[in-house]
């Protein structure tokens, strides 16, 4: 069983400052990753597309619960990363939680060795 570490990223929920696609960008242990938001939920996913490797700060939350990359419009969902054309491109997806303390982010262990 691979054991998850929680990272706090912010204080609450106030601190975390969403773009109008309702994307976030926070740093665990120096890397960044971002959060989505979608209805009530958040989500963790990699900073990067995995297409192309564009910024995915500056993509957004449809609809459907996937972020859409800002250059060649792939969706991915946000709960499991899979793209939803199916063209085989994985987004790395964090589970987040927001705790009466604030936001924490969990990472498999080892995980950041394949940003
Ligand atoms: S770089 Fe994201 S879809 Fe091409």
């Amino acid at each position: 069983m691979k054991k998850i570490k929680w990272h706090k990223v912010a204080d609450s929920s106030a601190s975390i400052h969403f773009t109008a696609g309702n994307v976030a960008e926070v740093e665990v242990e120096g890397k960044k990753i971002c959060l989505g938001r979608f209805q009530e939920e958040w989500y963790g996913f990699a900073a990067t597309c995995p297409h192309a490797g564009a910024p995915m700060m500056d993509g957004y939350v449809d609809g459907a619960c996937h972020v859409v990359c800002p250059v060649h419009q792939l969706k991915f969902n946000l709960k499991n990363g899979r793209d939803k054309n199916g063209d085989g491109y994985a987004l790395k997806t964090y589970a987040v939680e927001k705790r009466e303390d604030g936001i924490y982010v969990g990472v498999e262990e080892g995980r950041f060795k394949w940003f």
